[in-house]
């Protein structure tokens, strides 16, 4: 499981009978919604709904890549370079992490199976084994094959299961490519597609090459039945022994009938989202665990039999059959553009950490210059001419650049730099997307340029920031939310993880002028392959389920207005509820020696007498000198509390230092009477990487966790720290910079609304998310407008309760429903539905439309 980057967990639960009682069923009928057709806000770029897809829960392998046959090319015993495998575990080579400068030895799930997809099943009075070997391979690139020793034949059949069973259908024909050798094998050998229950849906017998050089045929097979949990048999009815290199089935129909191409319904859900890119191979398979597994393009090229696959970060071998170029005609294909992550020569930030030495940079420069060449370049270029005799000699849709997946601090600030200058001198058009967080925009070389941050929390988490990107600076780049989703205490993904998702996507939609592209992560997964917690699309060999969250992405796309048009209402978008506590504040370590200097209280404009502040040693050594404030002991926890301030409106400002362990400084606020509870910062947590606030609860500092952002805090250095708190929120500055803030929860917005008008259709676009188990029954009332027809549509997404989710068993249990809806005017009422997102297109005309 992945760290995430910014987590709200919940500390009280918020029950719908509570919410009725508070709201009433009534009093929502008193809310007005005003839209001002005439007041535009921020235009909605064409890029801004796109997917990301990425080699996680078999979501390419056994997934939308359209290959029928498992460990097709035998390979997936190969260890990554400098790997080994003990006691069930797959062992990384130890390396430094270049963030907590700790050398650590990864350990990845490893399944030690004789040849895996592959099994043997035989008569009894048979002789026969299997074994991987080496032996004079086809392909250096991809060198293991299939040894097939029969000594005594007797109904003699090598299986392949597929990815959990192969969807076969009636009257559907399928190419089966094998490369064989053999010296002395005295039979035949007939391929065949049986069904689970062994009845034989298509036969075909192969060619045999007796003369031990390597045959590679393709053979097509026919279905005359249907199964989804089929297999593929080779009988072998005489003796000898035979090599396989390579044994593959695909359907012959893929998407848009490509070759090595995709399963149809996969491809056209994915389409069906009209994605306005693609986002490309990942995610934390950029970086690898360590470098030597990182997902590596160039070895993604040319004929899938000679691909090696990679032993990919998520626990299992992908033969990169799906791979840059296939990747880049499905863009092509479904009208999008392409998005490419380069890796930075850093390994995933959560496995190894590993830098690669500062004279192997260039090598991932280039690497990174030739995958844009590969997609761009002329055909009298190395990689252009490569990727016209892969087949396209036209280039590709490649239009955005991310420089690393996930990475932060001075090693990845250095590298970002080099390969934003490299790819900007080669490729001015292009744009450049930085991993850099969302309070480091300024950092990004151009305000062309994007930043990703990502975000995976609970439903309070999206809908307390639905207006998150109101007031983040407009200077420097723009945004990308690149992986967001709403993973905790959802179920496998329910009804109240897309409304939070809806609620989010209407704060980032509305701020179209700073976000200018989204994508949802992960995309997919196989049902028999969970990777993470909670996934977009689910298949198994046949069947798909767009989960609800699936849908709302969808009807974002479908309905992303031209511009925004100012919308205000009585009730939605903004958080309700108690403020900051007035009260005490505190100070404290973790295991670490610390000083704070020049400290200073500033309410109304005025300097509060630090000393004569109540002041007291609850844990640790403190001593309290004339503006100095040591701590002697590297006790676990540390606490010095001053009482006093009974105000939630004042500024706190020293200077702090640490000296040599890890974790850092803890500054409260808000602190009662018995300093039991309060807020707490804690300034340097996840050794020194990150900064983090917390609701501190009955003494402890293990309360939940509001928000936490990485932030490298050192030792042996001095920073400046002011803290401002006020009766809405505090915000924790260091050296002069907005780190962090925290609102106290209250209560959540119920509905969340965004309007936009559609250009093309002359639309007023409306769209109201209600998270309440009771309608929501607003005026609404348009200005700005000359005619409003009175016949429009609704499209609505609703559920029975928040925990309902779509299923194998009920797909379309929560569906979106288009309706005219006869009854829109100037000032109208509409229900919005119990646990919905519904979006209204009404007709409008003005002068400016
Ligand atoms: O989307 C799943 C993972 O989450 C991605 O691989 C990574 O970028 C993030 O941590």
């Amino acid at each position: 499981m992945k760290i995430i980057y910014i987590i709200v967990c919940v500390i009280y639960m918020l029950y719908p009978i509570s919410i009725m009682s508070q709201n009433g069923g009534d009093l929502n009928k008193t809310d007005v919604v005003s839209i001002d057709i005439q007041k535009k806000g921020a235009a909605v770029a064409s890029s801004m709904y796109g997917v990301f897809f990425e080699e996680i829960n078999h979501a390419g392998d056994g997934g939308l890549y359209a290959e029928l046959v498992r460990n097709r090319s035998f390979e997936d015993m190969e260890l990554p370079p400098k790997y080994m495998t003990k006691e069930g575990k797959l062992i990384a080579k130890p390396v430094k992490h270049h963030l907590t400068g700790k050398t650590d030895t990864m350990a990845l799930e490893w399944d030690d199976k004789a040849v895996p997809g592959w099994h043997l099943a035989t008569g009894v009075s048979a002789l026969a084994k299997i074994s991987l070997t080496q032996e004079a391979p086809k392909f250096s690139s991809a060198p293991t094959n299939l040894k097939v020793e029969i000594q005594k034949g007797d109904s003699v059949r090598l299986i392949n299961e597929g990815y959990w069973g192969m969807s076969i259908k009636a009257e559907e024909l399928y190419m089966l490519r094998t490369i064989m050798r053999s010296t002395n094998y005295t039979g035949k050998i007939v391929a065949k597609l049986l069904s689970c229950q062994n009845k034989e849906l298509a036969a075909k017998e192969l060619e045999i090459s007796r003369d031990n050089t390597w045959k590679d045929q393709t053979s097509l097979l026919c279905a005359h039945g249907t199964d989804k949990a089929a297999r593929l048999v080779l009988e072998f009815n005489g003796v000898g022994t035979v090599w396989l290199d390579y044994v593959s089935l695909f359907p012959q129909k893929t998407f848009k009938q490509r070759s090595n191409g995709f399963r149809i319904d996969l491809a056209e859900m994915i389409s069906d989202l009209k994605p306005a890119f693609v986002r490309w191979p990942g995610g934390a398979i950029v970086g690898g665990v360590t470098l030597e597994n990182r997902f590596d393009w160039k070895k993604t090229l040319g004929d899938p039999a000679a691909r090696p696959g990679e032993y990919l970060t998520w626990g299992y071998r992908c033969t990169y059959g799906m791979g840059y170029y296939e990747m880049l005609q499905f863009c092509e294909d479904i009208g999008a553009k392409a998005m490419f992550v380069c890796n930075v020569g850093l390994a995933d930030i959560f496995q190894s950490g590993e830098a690669c030495p500062d004279d192997s940079i260039d090598f991932f420069i280039d690497d990174c210059l030739n995958a844009i060449e590969y997609a761009l370049g002329g055909i009298d270029t190395e990689w252009g001419s490569r990727r016209a005799a892969d087949g396209h000699p036209a280039p590709f849709p490649l239009a955005y650049v991310e420089v690393g997946n996930e990475h932060w601090g001075k090693e990845y600030d250095r590298r970002y730099d080099m390969f934003y200058k490299a790819i900007k001198k080669k490729y001015p058009n292009l744009t450049i997307i930085s991993n850099h967080a969302l309070w480091e925009k300024e950092k990004v070389h151009d305000d062309t340029g994007l930043i990703d941050p990502h975000w995976y929390g609970e439903p309070e988490f999206f809908w307390y920031n639905v207006n998150l990107f109101d007031s983040i600076s407009r200077n420097g780049s723009k945004i990308y939310v690149g992986e967001y989703a709403c993973i905790f205490k959802v179920g496998n993904g329910n009804m109240e993880a897309a409304l939070a998702e809806a609620a989010f996507m209407c704060g980032m939609e509305r701020n179209g002028d700073l976000v200018k592209m989204t994508s949802y992560a992960p995309l997919l997964q196989n049902r028999h392959d969970k990777d993470w917690q909670v996934n977009m699309i689910w298949f198994d060999s046949d069947e798909v389920v767009g989960r609800s969250s699936y849908y709302v992405q969808k009807l974002f796309a479908e309905n992303r207005p031209t511009y925004n048009v100012n919308v205000k209402s009585s009730s939605a978008n903004e958080p309700q509820g108690l403020g900051v506590q007035k009260g005490g504040i505190g100070f404290g370590s973790q295991k670490s020696y610390l000083k704070f200097k020049d400290l200073k209280v500033i309410a109304n404009g005025k300097n509060i007498d630090f000393a004569s502040l109540h002041q007291k040693v609850v844990k640790g050594e403190w001593d309290a000198k004339k503006d100095m404030l040591v701590q002697n002991s590297n006790i676990g926890e540390s606490f010095y509390w001053v009482d006093g301030i009974n105000c939630n409106d004042y500024t706190l400002e020293c200077k702090m230092y640490k000296s040599g362990l890890k974790e850092g400084f803890f500054i409260y606020h808000s602190l009662s009477d018995d300093a039991k509870t309060g807020v707490l910062y804690n300034i340097g947590c996840w050794t020194g990487q990150a900064v983090a606030v917390k609701e501190y609860m009955d003494g402890s500092n293990a309360g939940a966790l509001a928000h936490a952002v990485e932030y490298s805090i050192e030792p042996q250095k001095w920073y400046n720290l002011k803290l401002v708190v006020t009766p809405q929120k505090s915000t924790l500055y260091i050296d002069g910079k907005q780190i962090l803030s925290y609102v106290p929860k209250g209560v959540m917005p119920n509905y969340a609304i965004t309007s936009g008008i559609d250009e093309k259709t002359k639309e007023l676009v409306l769209k109201v998310v209600n998270r309440m188990p009771v309608p929501y029954s607003p005026e609404i009332r348009i200005e700005g407008a000359r005619n409003i027809a009175k016949v429009g549509k609704s499209i609505s997404l609703c559920a029975k309760s928040e925990k309902e989710e779509n299923s194998f068993k009920h797909p379309h249990k929560i569906y979106p429903i288009e309706k005219e809806f006869e009854g829109f005017s100037k000032c109208f009422r509409y229900n919005f539905a119990p646990y919905s997102y519904t979006i209204l297109r009404i007709k409008v005309d003005n002068d400016t439309l």
